[in-house]
């Protein structure tokens, strides 16, 4: 069965979309077999990459199928291993159509483990910086949850009332069943700014949810760099647009650090190309696996 992460937060514009897209594309130039759905209802990822195969359908299908969808709903990227299921609910029809099911948390959560799904190594789904019952089906597909937080005051705010109030709601499902249990949150610090300021807000959420039992905060933490919007422009991974291997902060050395810390079964693993003979993509920094 495929590893799914959900990219969450109630903030919108924290880097859901940008992190989704980009680790896919890290995770599949490494040659695993990569998923990106696109459960935003206005659609971003959708249009990150470009495509070489339209499928006729998109998450509409997936979700109505109730999670077991038998038709054409996945559309090829141009870069190998890298498939979609786009966005095709502009309205709020889809979050309409949830509303009336009762088992609207767990339709994606099936459909993780149909036909359709089960020949992909990962799935990335990305949602909307909102509250409701997509977001909330796709935060229960997951075996773990990113939440990617800016250290600013309003985006750590939110993180630490709006996302964590959802995960706590979701928890409560537990008291259901085992087969009720959401995944763990991970806070991906992004877009950080060398300034006392960010510094000290992330200090302050990694104070905060050191002793919690079902949120940790990710040692990698993404710089700001103008190399993650340009790199969406030109509509290629960011490990491929800033390649520098001897910038520790680089895109290539930052992504493949936070992949390394997600999966460190991949470890030393690069996407093509060897690193540098100073040896500085090692490592370095990384503790434990927080999803395999
Ligand atoms: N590390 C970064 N450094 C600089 N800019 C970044 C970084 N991460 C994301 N951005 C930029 O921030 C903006 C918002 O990012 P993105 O669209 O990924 O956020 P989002 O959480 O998906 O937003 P939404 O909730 O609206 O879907 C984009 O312009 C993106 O290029
Ligand atoms: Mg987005």
């Amino acid at each position: 069965m495929p590893v799914v992460i959900s990219f969450v937060s109630t903030k919108g514009g924290v880097g859901k979309t940008t992190v989704a897209a980009n680790l896919g594309g890290l995770l599949a130039a490494f040659g695993l077999k990569v998923l990106a759905i696109d459960a935003d209802v206005q659609p971003s990822l959708s249009k990150f990459f470009p495509v070489h195969y339209r499928s006729s359908q998109g998450l509409t299908a997936v979700v109505t199928s109730g999670g077991n969808p038998s038709a054409d709903c996945i559309s090829r990227t141009i870069f190998s291993n890298l498939d979609l299921v786009y966005s095709d609910t502009p309205d709020a029809a889809l979050q309409a159509w949830l509303n009336r099911r009762e088992d609207r948390l767990m339709i994606l959560r099936r459909a993780m483990r149909s036909p359709l799904v089960d020949p992909y190594d990962v799935v990335l789904i990305d949602t909307q910086g909102a509250v409701g019952e997509l977001q909330k089906s796709a935060a229960m597909a997951a075996d773990v949850m990113v939440s990617p937080v800016r250290p600013d005051a309003l985006s750590a705010g939110e993180f630490a009332t709006g996302t964590i109030a959802m995960l706590d709601e979701l928890d409560r499902l537990a008291d259901f069943g085992e087969s009720f249990r959401s995944g763990d949150l991970l806070a991906l610090i992004n877009a950080h700014e060398r300034t006392t300021n960010a510094r000290a807000l992330a200090a302050v959420l990694r104070q905060r949810f050191s002793e919690h039992s079902k949120v940790h905060v990710l040692d990698t933490i993404i710089p700001s760099a103008a190399a993650y919007a340009a790199a969406a422009t030109a509509r290629v991974p960011v490990h491929d647009f800033d390649r520098r291997q001897r910038f520790e902060n680089s895109a290539w050395n930052v992504m493949h650090r936070l992949a390394w810390e997600l999966f460190p079964s991949l470890a030393n693993v690069y996407a093509g190309a060897p690193p540098c003979s100073t040896g500085d993509t090692g490592t370095g920094g990384i503790r434990q696996g927080a999803v395999a």
